[in-house]
């Protein structure tokens, strides 16, 4: 029997809701087919972003949606994307496949988006091939009141308000894709082009910095050296990699056991990873007044095969949704320090949370994680502890079991439970204490197959049900938690 307390009345802190946040790229299938299909599109539309994809997208509460990249940022000249759609210039997506871009999704297309799910835009300039200049004028495109000669044009361009800018981030991947930058050469760019990011009208940017790859230690310590004071935020990207080789990452949907549980090993490295630079960043600033953003991660397999390689299109199995699971947990228990993450990316692309084919959509696993993790939006993490037994094997050799617990403002606790384990199932007993506890409901996402998915002819293969295995039992609980199962419980 596994022991757990939740201590409902030790509170560690807000769970930003932002870290349920996403990001869309123009890249492959995710803008265009994605959101956008235009007005004249069959499909179902409003102003020509797809009303299914809006529609399931709020049902999760999107609470921030970054733009336009990724790689795609350090290459977009925002002035190409505004105007009447038809006289807009064309440019090709290098990064992506060669592809002609025909910015027909741009400022103006993206901020209705955000409107659309009723979400907070995050913006990424371009660093790499873009001007100071460029960036100065697209913040105060967006967001002057007065008049200037971009607020002009914004206006000439039908938009009459200003929009509200919250999050900006300065340059995407400069160490590869954004410049190939040292960290040195970045953190002056960085002090160089966030000086012209300017507060507008009221408007209160909060800037974000390029930050590491992965277990880049060195780039975190130069720019919270040379930077950290001039910054909001320090991202963080981090891919899952099931295989460890990026030239062969492995199928989305035929893999082994060893490959289940290494694939879960390298998510659960997400918790040292952020350990590690958060620790970094306190000896700059102990206040923990710089928040770290994930701003990109997920699972990256091999495409479909027969797709495009450059449009990374997969599939997404019930392996990805433990490793949502897993990982959102991970955030949840670092909201001291991580106030942002952005799962790549929504639609079509890597780990996504839909999958359109021409006029039909399904959602993917995933999407149904972050649907019951809803719950954590903005809710207190609490005081958890749980044992530790272990699953997988020898180099693979994982915590069998992960879990984070929020309070929320209406004083229900909510706790969600991973059992990565693909054999053992869980018996755990759970204490909570600091509250009387009069009833438990919940929900279970698993599947007897490990490799279960949602397909566009069976759309719901994968899907939560009602979870019956907790009972309330002596102040607390008692679990049943399945093997290779994602629970949220809801306790009052
Ligand atoms: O998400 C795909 C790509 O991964 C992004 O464009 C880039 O920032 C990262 O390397």
């Amino acid at each position: 029997m596994v022991k757990m307390i939740v201590n409902s009345d030790i509170r560690k802190g807000a769970i930003d809701k932002n870290i349920y946040g996403h990001f869309s790229e123009h890249l492959g299938r995710c803008i265009y087919e994605g959101f956008w299909v235009g007005e004249d599109s069959p499909i179902p539309n409003t102003r020509g972003i797809r009303n299914d994809v809006v529609d399931a997208m709020r049902k999760i509460k999107t609470p921030v949606l970054r733009w336009p990249g990724g790689c795609f940022a350090d290459e977009y000249h925002w002035k190409d994307g505004i105007g009447p759609r038809e006289q807009r210039p064309s440019m090709v997506n290098t990064h992506w496949g060669g592809v002609t871009e025909n910015n027909h999704f741009g400022t103006h297309e993206f901020m209705d988006l955000c409107s659309q799910l009723e979400c907070e835009p995050y913006i990424c300039g371009n660093v790499g091939s873009g001007t100071v200049r460029e960036m100065q004028e697209w913040v105060e495109y967006i967001t002057f009141d007065g008049k200037s000669p971009m607020a002009d044009l914004r206006r000439m361009n039908g938009r009459l308000e200003p929009w509200k800018l919250t999050y900006f981030g300065v340059g995407n991947e400069n160490w590869g894709c954004g410049g190939r930058m040292r960290p040195e050469y970045y953190a002056d760019e960085y002090r160089r082009y966030s000086t012209y990011v300017r507060d507008f009208s009221g408007n209160r940017i909060r800037k974000i910095a390029c930050g590491p790859n992965a277990a880049d230690y060195r780039w975190t310590e130069v720019l919270m050296r040379e930077a950290g004071s001039m910054m909001w935020g320090l991202s963080l990207h981090y891919y899952v990699v099931p295989t460890g080789a990026w030239h062969k990452k492995g199928s989305a949907t035929e893999f082994d056991d060893n490959m289940w549980y290494s694939t879960m090993k390298r998510a659960l490295f997400m918790d040292e990873l952020i350990t590690k630079h958060s620790a970094i960043m306190d000896r700059y600033d102990p206040g923990k007044r710089v928040a770290l953003v994930v701003d990109e991660w997920g699972v990256w397999h091999d495409v479909e095969p027969g797709t495009n390689p450059a449009f990374l299109y997969q599939q997404n199995t019930l392996r990805d949704a433990l490793v949502a699971g897993a990982t959102l947990n991970i955030f949840n228990n670092h909201c001291d320090r991580v106030k942002m993450a952005n799962i790549a990316q929504t639609i079509n692309v890597l780990q996504s949370m839909i999958l359109t084919d021409k006029e039909k959509m399904i959602v993917t696993p995933t999407y149904h994680v972050f649907d019951l993790y809803k719950v954590h939006q903005d809710a207190e993490l609490l005081d958890t502890y749980l044992e530790g037994p272990t699953a997988g094997e020898g180099d693979s050799s994982i915590p069998q079991l992960s879990v984070s617990s929020s309070i929320d403002s209406d004083g229900a606790v909510h706790i969600s439970l991973c059992n990565m384990s693909l054999s053992q199932d869980a018996e755990i007993r759970c204490d909570i204490r600091g509250m009387h506890v009069s009833s438990v409901e919940g929900s279970i996402l698993t599947a007897s197959e490990m490799n279960a998915h949602n397909t566009f002819e069976k759309p719901d293969a994968v899907r939560p049900a009602d979870f019956d295995g907790a009972l309330l039992s002596g102040g607390g609980l008692m679990i049943q938690l399945p093997a290779k199962s994602v629970v949220v419980l809801t306790i009052r």
